[in-house]
């Protein structure tokens, strides 16, 4: 089988890393990685495949200036040369970013399947273009991968054919397994930055919805300013040039910030797993800390990783300055709840991956992806 990848962005390097790993190991899927070039610094994405042992893509586009727009249009018009030219039986999709509809949209126009990990999450919030992107995604596939009941169940509700979802784990969940020993014990970023092993929170903050709007990046600052505690903060490109823009950057000059450069992934799963608390917006870290027993306070006003609020691993405080000081004292002060907490993961135990993989090529043998069908929709 002839399995087309489209990655282009930080956390799909990560999500496909074990995904990728499994399909090396195997000698009945021949891959074909197309990577639209969305994140280019080194740390954003170079840092990722030389980290993880990863071959490197065979394509990059280097698509990553303009608008929404402009980005999904260029690169929808280059991704289909590439499948015109490479004929795959499958397009593997991730997640919700420009690059992920971009795949989806050039292939089911073309009348290749599309596959979809991560579906079905919803934050029913259309002021992210995340939330756009991934359910537009899922309504193009013939392989629906979800991660949890409430995602498959979303998707049934959206009328999506039970047949089509596969619900399994979810493989940022493995990748975390594989390599949190190899972090703790070949990363020495805190003694880079002489930090010290739960006396920090580790902060990272990207999304357009707060930083791209000057009064809740600047609430979420202030807030900041408040805590008296270190916090490392790996920021963002997106969010340096915003912070810049706005001309707030006396928030950051303070002996507590440790604002350092994005940092690849061993390095990142040691500061988590070191870290008193993790504040953040992004989607895949909530998981990450539930899975490495830290507790999160997420600011962003909704999450489409319901269950780490279900299971009291993490809390939504938006950009609101009083329940983000409210939520980070209410850990510092219950120190020993959080000491040895260990959360029952609701997105697997590892074994997603391969799951995944034998799951792909059982449904292409069987004819699945693709019948005559599957184009019409009753
Ligand atoms: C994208 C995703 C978001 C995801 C995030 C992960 C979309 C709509 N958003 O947001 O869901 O959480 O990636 O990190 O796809 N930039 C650099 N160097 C880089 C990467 C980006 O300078 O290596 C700059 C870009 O030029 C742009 C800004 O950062 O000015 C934003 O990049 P973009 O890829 O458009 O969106 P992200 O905010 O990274
Ligand atoms: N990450 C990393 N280095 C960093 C920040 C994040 O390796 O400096 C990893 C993190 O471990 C997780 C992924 O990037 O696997 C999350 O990506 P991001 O927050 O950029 O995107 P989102 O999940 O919000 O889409």
């Amino acid at each position: 089988m002839k399995l087309f990848i489209i990655s282009g962005a930080r956390p799909q390097f990560i999500k496909l890393a074990p995904i990728i790993e499994e399909i090396l190991k195997r000698n009945d899927i021949s891959l074909y990685h197309l990577h639209t070039g969305q994140h280019f610094d080194k740390n954003m994405s170079n840092i990722f495949f030389e980290e993880l042992g990863l071959p490197s893509p065979d394509i990059n586009l280097g698509i990553n200036r303009g608008s929404h727009a402009e980005l999904v249009g260029k690169m929808l018009i280059e991704i289909e040369k590439e499948l015109i030219i490479q004929k795959p039986e499958a397009i593997l999709v991730v997640g919700d970013t420009n690059s992920t509809i971009a795949g989806g949209l050039a292939a089911v126009k073309l009348q290749i399947p599309v596959i979809h990990l991560e579906s079905g999450l919803r934050s029913n919030d259309f002021r992210m273009p995340e939330e756009i992107n991934r359910r537009l995604t899922d309504h193009l596939c013939r392989l629906l991968i979800t991660t949890s009941e409430t995602a498959t169940n979303n998707l049934i509700a959206e009328g999506i054919k039970k047949e089509w979802i596969f619900q399994t784990g979810d493989p940022m969940v493995d990748g975390i397994l594989r390599n949190i020993n190899k972090a703790e014990e070949k990363s020495s970023i805190l003694k880079e930055h002489g930090l010290k092993s739960k006396e920090y929170v580790l902060l990272t903050m990207h999304r357009q919805e707060n930083v791209d709007i000057k009064e809740r990046i600047v609430s979420i600052l202030e807030s900041l300013k408040e805590l008296n505690i270190t916090i490392v903060y790996p920021i963002h490109p997106r969010t340096k040039k915003r912070i810049e823009e706005f001309g707030i950057e006396d928030f950051l000059d303070d002996e507590k910030w440790h604002i350092i450069k994005p940092v690849g992934y061993l390095d990142f799963i040691k500061l988590q797993k070191n870290a008193k608390i993790i504040l953040t917006d992004s989607g895949g870290i909530q998981k990450e800390a539930l899975t490495l027993n830290i507790p999160c306070i997420t600011l962003r006003d909704n999450t489409e990783w319901v269950e780490t609020l279900e299971i009291g691993a993490n809390t939504l405080v938006g950009a609101e300055k009083a329940k983000i000081i409210e939520a980070v004292n209410n850990i510092l002060q219950d120190e020993n709840k959080y000491t040895n907490i260990r959360w029952e993961n609701p997105y697997g135990d590892g074994r997603a991956s391969k799951e995944i993989v034998v799951e792909i090529i059982r449904r292409y043998i069987e004819g699945e992806l693709d019948t005559p069908t599957s184009y019409m929709i009753e």
